[in-house]
């Protein structure tokens, strides 16, 4: 296929507008899978994608589409479309030329869609504006097509009306990808150069290299290397996803395909790596931004026994979601034994890696609420010189420091978009003030609608922020945030005492203004997901010693079979064993058993 004839585009879109559905029936207008086939929504493949509703792992696939007796090679990049992902988008984008910016013709635009837009246009890709869902009796596309045009200066009449669901109006989104998207721009001449986008793991032929070429080509044998890592490879197969694989001894510049070469580790796997001929030196492709984790916790296993299996889960698992960063967290080990500090994007990222570690591995583990990076600068020479450097980084609050060799606390800051209904502004902006927010902007894209933007610590919204948010709104305002800067900032560490015992697992950075409610909210929220025990329990909190906080959680013999009248034993071997087999999802820590989701409840409301 001839470079004029690729085309490399993607989707991007808010959570719902219906992306998976549009990519659906590309799919079948292209012949790649067939109509009424049953299976919807095939690039979603994880399990936790069906059941959350939402992409997490970006698939991508190669259509094959005939417009005026041409045949078109188009390329689709799946991009994942929640906040925490924003990542997974930039990197996807940077193989693409152009984008469809989704849009539910009911909801209208949202926070993402802000992010996204402004993502695409700062990469300088063709952006074809589309509204989805006009089959819904209540879509308004005049009203959204106007939002379009106030926040992105989009001209009205560029923008598609379709109906994913009922394939209105599809094929000319195709035709429109065809005719505006630029083809890559690529040399075929040249050596061969790749940009490494995204990778699975496959147990028997190891790590699956999605790349995007830019130059030369690349053919079954060849042997390649690594800019970054420097390693070298022999190419065993090579193929396109059509979205099932479909092998070939050859890609060509401007193509998107799959390679694997016997690649074992997922450090290999850079994403955003240049891969090259092994004996021709190219310059590296500045691909996109790197990886950056945002929220850092604490994984054990359940008890030591599963440490080897929970290891080789973890492993396996970040093979194929290359944004989690994984270490080994030596310092936790009285209650929890020896366990991980993991980095995700955000407190969504985590909660799907943590179900994908069950659902797929079978591998339970207990998680330690979530931390954001804190830094602090040193007071006097002395200290300095100890640490061999003025300033420190901690995410543990294990790591805390003594807050009287700190001279200075500081905390990292988002930017948050908000867009939302104006009837709920109110609550809204309450919200935002009592998570700390300060207002930079507000902006109405129409008549009803509102877009607000905070600038807030990104410890007040990683734990429980967009539920919240959610809550007072009735589900309508949306929300997205980008990294700013760190702050001076005056924090302080809370420590949880269960009947005296510190349990460092549940200890949590806070600012000083929110010590006393915190540890309020805690404590109450302890007591009532720790289940009562044969011995009184006192959940205290604390702050440099001083007690701000306490609940007393009752003892409680719980005698499950008390209630049974006769000698029917096989009932009561089977409520035995039901309390036996809930026990087992239990943590003891302190001598107290603790569930082992308490570690991220006690953060929640
Ligand atoms: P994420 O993968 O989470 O980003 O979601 P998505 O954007 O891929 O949305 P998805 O395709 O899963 O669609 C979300 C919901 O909207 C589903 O219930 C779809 O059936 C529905 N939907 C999608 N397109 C249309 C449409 O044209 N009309 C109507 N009425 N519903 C649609």
């Amino acid at each position: 296929i001839p470079v004029q004839n690729i085309r490399n585009f993607s989707i991007i879109a808010h959570v719902d507008h219906g992306k998976s559905t549009l990519a659906d029936r590309f799919l079948e207008i292209t012949g790649a899978i067939a109509k009424e086939s049953g299976e919807s929504q095939v690039l979603d493949r994880l399990q936790v994608e069906r059941e959350r509703g939402i992409t997490v792992k970006a698939q991508s696939a190669s259509l094959k589409y005939v417009m005026n007796n041409t045949e078109y090679m188009l390329n689709l990049i799946d991009t994942p479309g929640h906040v925490d992902f924003s990542n997974e988008v930039s990197r996807s984008l940077a193989t693409c030329q152009g984008v469809i910016l989704l849009v539910d013709a009911n909801q209208g635009v949202q926070a993402q869609t802000v992010a996204n837009f402004f993502l695409a246009f700062s990469n300088d890709i063709t952006i074809i504006p589309v509204l989805n869902k006009i089959d819904l009796k209540n879509a308004e596309p005049e009203r959204v097509s106007e939002q379009l045009n106030t926040l992105f200066d989009i001209n009205k009449d560029d923008i598609l009306k379709v109906s994913a669901k009922l394939g209105t109006g599809v094929e000319d989104v195709l035709k429109a990808v065809i005719n505006r998207v630029p083809p890559p721009s690529v040399n075929r001449d040249a050596s061969f150069r790749a940009l490494l986008f995204d990778s699975w793991y496959d147990r028997y032929r190891g790590v699956i290299l999605l790349v995007y070429i830019t130059d030369g080509m690349l053919q079954t044998g060849d042997e390649i290397a690594s800019i970054h890592t420097q390693k070298c490879y022999e190419v065993k197969s090579l193929g396109l996803l059509r979205p099932e694989e479909e092998p070939c001894h050859k890609l060509l510049a401007g193509q998107v395909g799959f390679v694997t070469c016997n690649m074992r580790t997922t450090e290999e796997a850079q994403i955003g790596d240049t891969l090259h001929h092994k004996k021709q030196k190219v310059d590296s492709l500045h691909g996109f931004k790197p990886l950056k984790p945002m929220v850092f916790a604490g994984v054990y296993p359940m008890d030591q026994s599963q440490h080897t299996s929970l290891r080789s889960a973890i492993e396996k698992l970040v093979l194929n979601d290359s944004a989690v960063t994984v270490t080994i967290d030596s310092s936790w080990t009285v209650a929890l034994g020896h366990g991980w500090r993991l980095g995700f994007l955000g407190l969504l990222h985590m909660e799907v890696f943590n179900q994908r570690l069950d659902q797929e591995y079978d591998a339970q583990a207990v998680i330690t609420a979530p931390s954001v990076t804190y830094k602090a600068k040193l007071k006097g020479e002395k200290n300095i010189k100890r640490y061999g450097r003025s300033e420190i980084s901690f995410s543990n609050p294990v790591y805390f420091p003594d807050p009287t060799i700190v001279e200075e606390f500081l905390e990292p800051m988002v930017m948050g978009t908000i867009i939302t209904p104006d009837s709920y502004l109110g609550p809204i902006m309450s919200l935002c003030i009592e998570h700390r927010g300060v207002q930079q902007n507000s902006k109405n894209i129409d008549n009803h609608r509102v877009m607000l933007q905070y600038l807030m610590p990104l410890n007040e919204i990683v734990i429980d922020f967009y539920n919240q948010l959610k809550s007072v709104s009735s589900g309508y305002a949306s929300f997205d945030y980008e990294e700013y800067d760190y702050v001076s900032s005056k924090l302080i560490k809370l420590s949880i005492l269960l009947n005296g015992i510190p349990v460092d697992e549940l200890s949590t950075i806070v600012h000083i203004s929110k010590a006393s409610v915190m540890g309020r909210r805690m404590c109450l929220k302890l007591k009532e997901i720790i289940p009562r025990q044969l011995i009184q329990i006192a959940i205290q909190a604390a702050v440099g010693g001083k007690i701000v906080a306490r609940e007393t959680l009752k003892p409680f013999r719980k005698d499950v079979t008390a209630k049974l009248y006769g000698g029917d034993v096989t009932r009561k071997m089977k409520l035995l064993k039901r309390q036996a087999e809930g026990k087992k999802k239990m943590k003891m820590v302190a001598n107290i058993e603790l569930p082992r989701e308490t570690f991220i409840d006690v953060l929640k409301r």
